[in-house]
């Protein structure tokens, strides 16, 4: 896992256009920030336009093109609602970017499973992209409108596996019933899997028991709240084990993305 230095800039929207349903997709112009960012790393967005709300939002880091970068959002309260009221030539304040990250895969090294649920997809996107192994991604949602970018990932030569609970598109279910699936099969092709994920607690939490159950390492990318993400208020922290017994860490950033087995979950409310 890479630390890269950080930045706080006013940039500006380039566009920021619906996906599907209540996702957005938002590519900012930021040619000293593009640069430095590693797979798994987030974005502290200011939305300025919003008075009452002073607190930034804290945003995966889905794509990187030229000198812009985008993030992937869901619209689900005042902050985003905000958000995606904006339009190209508006500015945000960002500081980014942020966190400890994902560890791309190696050539010829483990054979990668990237777990993602909902928004989650969009923190898997550099991974999937950076990564000289490619393996298959298990994407789930609530419905049809929750599987975003199968196609991109397809295109980066993936094996995208699709599962909804209500069964309205790919395999009904969990993401995590394939994902079981593939791992139990005998004569599967993975030689040393790893897992990578990035959704729900109670996802990353599953993934986090499976990864145990097989003997698989996993990289989880933890969704808390968070207020200042610059490690400072310790609003963010999680349980983890050190030693024989167990700290808090900031998600912010010790994380978002930490190695399963150092979870101490039986510690988190
Ligand atoms: C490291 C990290 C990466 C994230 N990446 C993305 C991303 O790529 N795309 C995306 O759409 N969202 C992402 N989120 C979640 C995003 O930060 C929240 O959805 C956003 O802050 C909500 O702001 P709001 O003002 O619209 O909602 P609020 O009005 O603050 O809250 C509305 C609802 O959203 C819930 N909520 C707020 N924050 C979170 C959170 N962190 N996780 C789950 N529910 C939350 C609240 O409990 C409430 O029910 C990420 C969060 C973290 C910590
Ligand atoms: S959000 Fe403030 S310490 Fe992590």
């Amino acid at each position: 896992m890479l630390m890269t230095p950080m930045l706080e800039q006013t940039v500006q929207i380039v566009s920021n256009e619906r996906d599907t349903d209540s996702y957005f997709r938002l590519v900012l112009r930021a040619p000293q920030i593009a640069p430095l960012i590693q797979p798994g790393q987030f974005a502290h967005v200011r939305v300025l336009p919003l008075k009452e709300a002073l607190l930034r939002r804290p945003f995966s880091i889905f794509q990187v093109e030229g000198d812009t970068f985008s993030i992937l959002y869901k619209t689900v309260g005042k902050g985003t609602d905000a958000l995606a009221r904006m339009g190209a030539g508006e500015e945000l304040s960002v500081i980014a970017p942020l966190g400890h990250g994902f560890t791309v895969p190696k050539r010829g090294g483990e054979n990668p499973l990237l777990v993602a649920g909902g928004y989650g997809m969009a923190a898997m996107y550099l991974l999937a992209q950076r990564s000289p192994q490619k393996g298959i991604v298990f994407v789930g949602g609530r419905r049809r409108v929750d599987i975003l970018c199968e196609e991109e990932f397809q295109a980066l030569g993936w094996d995208v596996r699709v599962t909804t609970e209500d069964g309205s598109y790919g395999e009904k279910g969990l993401v995590t019933r394939p994902l079981l699936a593939e791992l139990r099969t005998p004569n599967s092709e993975l030689r040393t899997p790893k897992l990578f994920a990035c959704g729900p607690t109670g996802m990353l939490k599953a993934v986090g028991r499976i990864a145990d159950e097989f003997d698989v390492p996993a990289e989880l990318s933890m969704d808390e709240h968070m207020c200042c993400g610059v490690g400072v208020c310790l609003t963010c922290v999680i349980p983890v084990r050190s030693g024989s017994s167990w700290e808090y860490q900031r998600t912010c950033t010790e994380g978002p993305v930490f190695d399963a087995q150092n979870i101490a979950w039986e510690r988190a409310d």
